[in-house]
C-alpha cells in the first residue's frame, strides 16, 4: 500500500487518502454576494469524483471587507450556509471529506470600500492604504472568524483551515514587515502571534472538529519572520490543539520567488520535526512519486495539490497508476477505470 493512498485520521475525521485539493480562489461569485454558484458545484464535485481525500474550498471571506475581490466566496452571513451545505452533501456522497478555508484579506483586499490591517501600510502602489485596526476592529475580526466557523459547522464541513498565509490579515499580524503596532498585538514574536491565538480560541468555542492553519513559512524578504519565529508559532499552535499546519510561503510583501518542485517542503519537514505537529506539504507537487517520497520520508502527513488538480481533476488516479497502486473508482466509473 502506498502512503499516498493510506487513510489518515484527524480527531474523528478519516480521510480516505492523503490527497488534498489545495484552496484556490475561483473569483466566480455572481452579484458580489459571496454565494456558491453552479460553477463552484461542478468545480469542487469534479475533484471529489476524482477521489481527492479532502476537498478544501478556496479562501472564503469571514467579512465582506475581508474579500480579496468582490467575486470571492463568503461566509459572513447566515444566507451563505445553504449553498455550502448543498455542496458538502454532494462532496460527501462521493466519499470526500470537506474543508473550508476561512479568510480575511486585510490590506490585500482589492475593494472599493475601506480596508483594514494591523498597520496603515499599503501592500504596493496599486492597492489602497489600509486603516490601522483599533481594538474594536480587532475584536470584530476575531468575532467574524468565530461566526464563520459556526456557519461552517452548520454547513456540515468536516475540517476548518484558518488562512494565516500569503500576506492576508492574520499573516499581516504575524509578520514584523507588516505589523508595526506598539500595543499587545505588535513587537515581540509572542505579541505578533496574539491575534492568531485569539482567532483560534474564538473558533474553538464553536468548533470541535479538526482545525488546520495555513502559514507562510518564508517571506523571502529581509526583516521578515525567521524559521525560529515560524517554529515558535507552530509550537504555540500545537499547544492550542491545531491538528495540522499547512506549510506554504510568500505573499507578505512583494518579492521575487523562484519556485522549483517541492520548494516549500524543506520548511514543512522542519516544522513537523521541531514542533512535533502534523504538516501538509504544498507547492509544485505534481507527480505521485514526488508525493509518495514526501510522505514516506515523513516530511509531511498530507500533500496539498493545487494547479495539478486544476489541470486534471483525476490527478489521484494518475498518481495511483504511476505508483502501481489501485485507487477505488466512483461506482459510476467502475467499468472504465482501468
Ligand atoms: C491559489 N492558492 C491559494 N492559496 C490559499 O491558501 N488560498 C486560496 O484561496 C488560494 N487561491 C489560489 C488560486 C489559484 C488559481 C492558484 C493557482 C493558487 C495557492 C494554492 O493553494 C497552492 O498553495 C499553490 O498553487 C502552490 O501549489 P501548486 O499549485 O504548485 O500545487
Amino acid at each position: 500500500m502506498t502512503k499516498l493512498l493510506t487513510p489518515i485520521k484527524f480527531d474523528n475525521v478519516q480521510l480516505k487518502n492523503r490527497i488534498v485539493m489545495s484552496p484556490m480562489c475561483m473569483y466566480s461569485c455572481m452579484a458580489q454576494d459571496g454565494k456558491i454558484t453552479p460553477f463552484h458545484m461542478t468545480h469542487y464535485i469534479s475533484r471529489a469524483v476524482g477521489q481527492a481525500g479532502l476537498v478544501m474550498t478556496e479562501a472564503t471571506a469571514v467579512m465582506p471587507e475581508g474579500r480579496i475581490s468582490h467575486e470571492d466566496l463568503g461566509i459572513w452571513d447566515d444566507n451563505h450556509i445553504e449553498g455550502l451545505k448543498q455542496l458538502n452533501e454532494q462532496l460527501h456522497s462521493y466519499g470526500a471529506k470537506t474543508g473550508i478555508q476561512l479568510a480575511h484579506a486585510g490590506r490585500k483586499a482589492e475593494l472599493n470600500s475601506d480596508i483594514y490591517a494591523p498597520s496603515p501600510l499599503a501592500f504596493n502602489e496599486s492597492l489602497k492604504t489600509p486603516t490601522g485596526m483599533t481594538a474594536a476592529d480587532i475584536n470584530n475580526a476575531i468575532k467574524a472568524f468565530k461566526e464563520g466557523a459556526r456557519r461552517a459547522k452548520e454547513a456540515d464541513f468536516d475540517i476548518i483551515e484558518i488562512h494565516g498565509a500569503h500576506g492576508y490579515l492574520i499573516n499581516q499580524f504575524l509578520s514584523p514587515l507588516t505589523n508595526k503596532r506598539d500595543d499587545e498585538y505588535g513587537g515581540s514574536t509572542e505579541n505578533r502571534y496574539r491575534f492568531l491565538s485569539q482567532v483560534i480560541e474564538a473558533v474553538q468555542t464553536v468548533w470541535n472538529g479538526p482545525l488546520f492553519v495555513r502559514i507562510s513559512t518564508d517571506e523571502y524578504a529581509e526583516g521578515g519572520n525567521t524559521l525560529d519565529d515560524i517554529i515558535y508559532f507552530a509550537t504555540q499552535m500545537k499547544q492550542q490543539g491545531i491538528e495540522l499546519i499547512d506549510c506554504s510561503s510568500g505573499g507578505v510583501v512583494p518579492a521575487s520567488i523562484k519556485p522549483y518542485p517541492g520548494y516549500q517542503v524543506k520548511r514543512c519537514e522542519r516544522i513537523k520535526q521541531e514542533a512535533s505537529i502534523a504538516t501538509g506539504a504544498v507547492g509544485l507537487i505534481t507527480t505521485g512519486l514526488q508525493a509518495e517520497e514526501i510522505l514516506q520520508n515523513n516530511r509531511a502527513d498530507l500533500v496539498f495539490i493545487g494547479r495539478a488538480l486544476l489541470r486534471n481533476p483525476y490527478w489521484a488516479k494518475a498518481a495511483a497508476d504511476e505508483l502501481n497502486a489501485s485507487l477505488p473508482a466512483p461506482k459510476q466509473y467502475e467499468r472504465g477505470w482501468r
